[in-house]
């Protein structure tokens, strides 16, 4: 394994997380490493759809809804910047998303929700029967209304991912042999890092490990990162007709269409440890799902079934901010649904805190000590 300097960063997981704040601290001219056990992106990055809905997944608003409506601003610089930086191309679009109702609670929930998010000066259209079936001609015959929020998007998260870890190796990040962290702790001004292929020492550490963040000792912490796995079976689809026009969700799926002409069918929400296996059971509730509010899917081809483990945190934030324990020890974990969505936002302020020692407001919110010493 590679040596990282005393006073180089460390950054722990190759996710979109870890990847995207890798990137931005190397092209802010700091000297980075990333550690992964597995090669970048294959964790829950890998089986995302890539979905930016923080009016949708924020469910009742607050801090959440605060921190994706702000991660959700940056994008649109973001990934022109990464373009360039990478050299590739990140496919990512704001073709916006459409909630589905079948009953009238539904549809009176919806104007609630249009209502509120107009308040905020966010775009959502209420739509009845017939303007919800111009907006989507394929959706089942018992729909009938919808929501429309026109500012949400989708970005292809493999390639997002992908994206990030060239851009931070172009800017001369170094990708280290795969390892699994065990244990982190202080030595001297910096922190070592103990692994299952040896010992690193680093000045700071960022644990960008997702679901695995948990599996990590922290020494001199009341317990381990209390991030759980929460597993996602998805489905990818040929989609032989007529492509959707953008993200569509009733209360048991969502689906996402990719620009490749295919349809990504999500996700399960399921407690299951670390097992990273798709399930009968999985894979019949979401084909099930998508045939009811989309007929057309019987004719569908079934690409693969996916799945990846949401890092869960016991409250709806993401877990981000310095550790008590370990003083150059920066945590970036928990985000559960919306790792796409805040990843360039966790990126920025991870960068304020790491580079510049300074605190976003942000932080306030995602503090690690609201669980203790961690
Ligand atoms: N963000 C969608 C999901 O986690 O299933």
């Amino acid at each position: 394994m590679r040596k990282v300097g005393a006073n180089d960063i460390l950054v722990i997981g190759a996710g979109v997380i870890g990847a995207a704040i890798a990137r931005e601290l190397s092209a802010r001219g700091a000297s980075v490493s990333i550690l992964d056990a597995r090669t970048p992106g294959s964790g829950a990055t890998q089986a995302s759809g890539g979905m930016l809905a923080p009016y949708t997944e924020a469910g009742e608003g607050g801090p959440l809804l605060e921190l994706g409506a702000r991660s959700l601003g940056l994008f649109d610089r973001f990934i022109g910047q990464l373009q360039q930086d990478a050299g590739i191309p990140v496919g990512y679009e704001r073709t916006g998303t459409l909630h589905v109702a079948r009953e009238d609670a539904s549809l009176a929930h919806f104007a609630e929700t249009a209502g509120e998010l107009g308040q905020l000066g966010i775009e959502a259209q209420l739509l009845d029967t017939a303007a919800a079936r111009a907006a989507e001609p394929n959706l089942a015959p018992d729909i009938f209304g919808g929501l429309l929020i026109t500012t949400q998007g989708i970005v292809a998260a493999p390639s997002l991912t992908r994206a990030l870890v060239m851009a931070a190796q172009r800017a001369g990040a170094t990708l280290l042999e795969p390892a699994r962290v065990q244990r982190i702790r202080a030595e001297g001004d910096g922190v070592r890092v103990d692994t299952t292929q040896g010992s690193i020492a680093a000045g700071t550490v960022v644990l960008a490990a997702g679901a695995w963040a948990g599996q990590v000792t922290v020494e001199g912490a009341d317990a381990a990162p209390p991030v759980k796995p929460v597993r996602g079976q998805l489905l990818h689809l040929g989609w032989t007709a007529q492509q959707l026009a953008r993200i569509t969700w009733d209360e048991r799926c969502y689906l996402v269409p990719w620009r490749d002409g295919t349809l990504l069918v999500g996700a399960t929400v399921e407690d299951a440890g670390f097992d990273e296996r798709n399930t009968v059971g999985g894979v019949r509730q979401l084909f099930e799902a998508v045939c009811d509010l989309l007929p057309l899917a019987w004719n569908a081809t079934l690409l693969s079934a996916r799945v990846g483990l949401r890092p869960g945190s016991p409250d709806p934030l993401p877990i981000i901010g310095w550790s008590s324990a370990v003083p150059r020890l920066m945590y970036a974990t928990g985000h559960y649904r919306n790792g796409v969505l805040l990843a360039p936002l966790t990126a920025q302020v991870v960068a304020d805190a790491v580079l510049d020692g300074t605190a976003d407001p942000a932080l306030a919110l995602t503090s690690p000590a609201r669980f203790g010493r961690l």
